[in-house]
């Protein structure tokens, strides 16, 4: 079992700023990790929330369940340190996925309060970040 866990406005996919994030939607997203999770062998749970709370709540579940995650954290990424924290006590390896590449965007984009919990970073290869996410997890798994 691997989360896919997915923070605010990713919803939103295909009609946000589709020239950043592209034109496919969240139900296609979601449709694609399932599809790589049944290819690896591995169930892939799918959710999306704009709350910070609830997206805590399921970095809680993971780490008392010890369940591998593929976050992608949106804003969140930027500025939650409630996010990080909880992130930090994690008890399986945890991806974090972009979409877009934040380096090469804003400012405010270039700095992940995450990044320095996570296991890894993919950023930058549109919906492909979170394929790859899924292989490296489904990697870690079979060698260790
Ligand atoms: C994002 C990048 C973030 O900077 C932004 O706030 C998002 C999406 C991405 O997938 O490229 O909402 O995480």
């Amino acid at each position: 079992m691997i989360l896919v866990l997915n923070g605010p406005n990713l919803r939103r996919l295909g009609t946000r700023e589709p020239d950043v994030y592209g034109a496919e939607t969240f139900d296609d997203l979601a449709a694609l990790c399932r599809d790589t999770g049944r290819k690896l062998g591995e169930h892939v749970e799918v959710r999306q929330t704009d709350d910070e709370a609830e997206l805590i709540g399921w970095i809680h579940e993971a780490a008392d369940g010890r369940i591998p995650v593929v976050l992608n954290p949106a804003a969140f990424t930027h500025y939650s340190y409630a996010l990080r924290d909880a992130i930090k006590q994690r008890t399986a390896p945890l991806v974090e996925v972009h979409i877009s590449n934040p380096a090469a965007r804003e400012e405010f984009r270039h700095n992940s309060v995450v990044a320095g919990v996570a296991t890894g970073t993919i950023a930058g290869f549109g919906l492909q970040s979170y394929v790859l996410a899924l292989h490296a997890l489904a990697e870690m798994n079979t060698t260790s």
